[in-house]
């Protein structure tokens, strides 16, 4: 602990938006389902996301309880396209996805992901971490660590390997991203005016975890996350002009 500031000034969490990329069928909505359901078995027959959905989790980092808003998108090229302007909007942390039984969608991180990253962010601004899913799948591995861990030194990011059907790692995953991003933001927030204002992308929020689409009150001085650029009216597929 370091006796930093953990709340915004009117003693709620911070809230920070991060963001899930990845190919289609990589886990993406899985793993997300697998965070704020823990005790629900793996849906085999999950649909491909149609565009934009979000949760909202309260996760621990060593310096205190914050609270994630967490943008899902569709990996379909059709829909990411279209949304991954509003995607990026505030964000503060991606977590890039790929199978660990499919070469193809680690190699779509180098060839399209980062791509996009750079596009539609200042990505040099937002924390990321690499996740390799199915690790429950490792008879089937297609990539392995070495490679994968190679992929992080040259972009500058941390790796683990995760199970959402298992829920191996998951909850660590979103716990060591969310960190970064709560560390990032409370330096921020010390080197602005000794302290006093709050970082850029923080709002303070009630609650405990549950639904998306949640309109935040913006009573606090802090910036507001939901800033029109949610899905209209909490519709979980709101999918913009596609
Ligand atoms: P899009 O919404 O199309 O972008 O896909 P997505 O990345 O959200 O993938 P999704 O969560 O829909 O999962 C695709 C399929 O993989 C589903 O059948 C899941 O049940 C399965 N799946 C996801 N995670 C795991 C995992 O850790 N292990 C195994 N064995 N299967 C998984």
């Amino acid at each position: 602990m370091s006796g930093r500031a953990t709340s915004t000034p009117g003693g709620k969490p911070p809230l920070y938006k991060i963001v899930m990329l990845g190919d289609s069928g990589v886990g993406k909505t899985s793993l997300v389902a697998r965070l704020t359901n823990p005790d629900r078995p793996l849906n085999h027959d999950i649909s491909a996301t149609m565009g934009i959905e979000f949760d909202t989790q309260m996760l621990d980092t060593p310096q205190g309880k914050v609270k994630a808003q967490i943008w899902d998108t569709a990996g379909q090229e059709r829909f990411a396209r279209v949304l991954l302007p509003t995607y990026f909007r505030k964000a503060k942390g991606v977590i890039l996805v790929y199978d660990i039984t499919n070469a193809k969608s680690f190699e779509s991180l180098s060839e399209r992901w980062m791509a996009q990253l750079n596009d539609h962010s200042n990505a040099d601004d937002l924390a990321k971490l690499l996740v390799g899913n199915k690790s429950d799948l490792d008879g089937s591995r297609e990539v392995s660590q070495e490679k994968a861990s190679a992929f992080c030194q040259e972009y500058g990011m941390e790796f683990l390997e995760t199970s959402a059907k298992s829920g191996d790692n998951v909850l660590k995953a979103f716990e060591k991203l969310i960190g970064i991003v709560h560390d990032r933001a409370l330096n921020a927030q010390s080197k602005n005016k000794g302290g006093s204002a709050p970082a850029a992308g923080l709002k303070g929020v009630g609650g405990t975890g549950g639904g998306g689409g949640q309109k935040e009150e913006d009573t606090d001085g802090t910036v507001k996350l939901d800033d029109g650029s949610a899905p209209a009216g909490g519709d979980p597929n709101g999918c913009g002009g596609c």
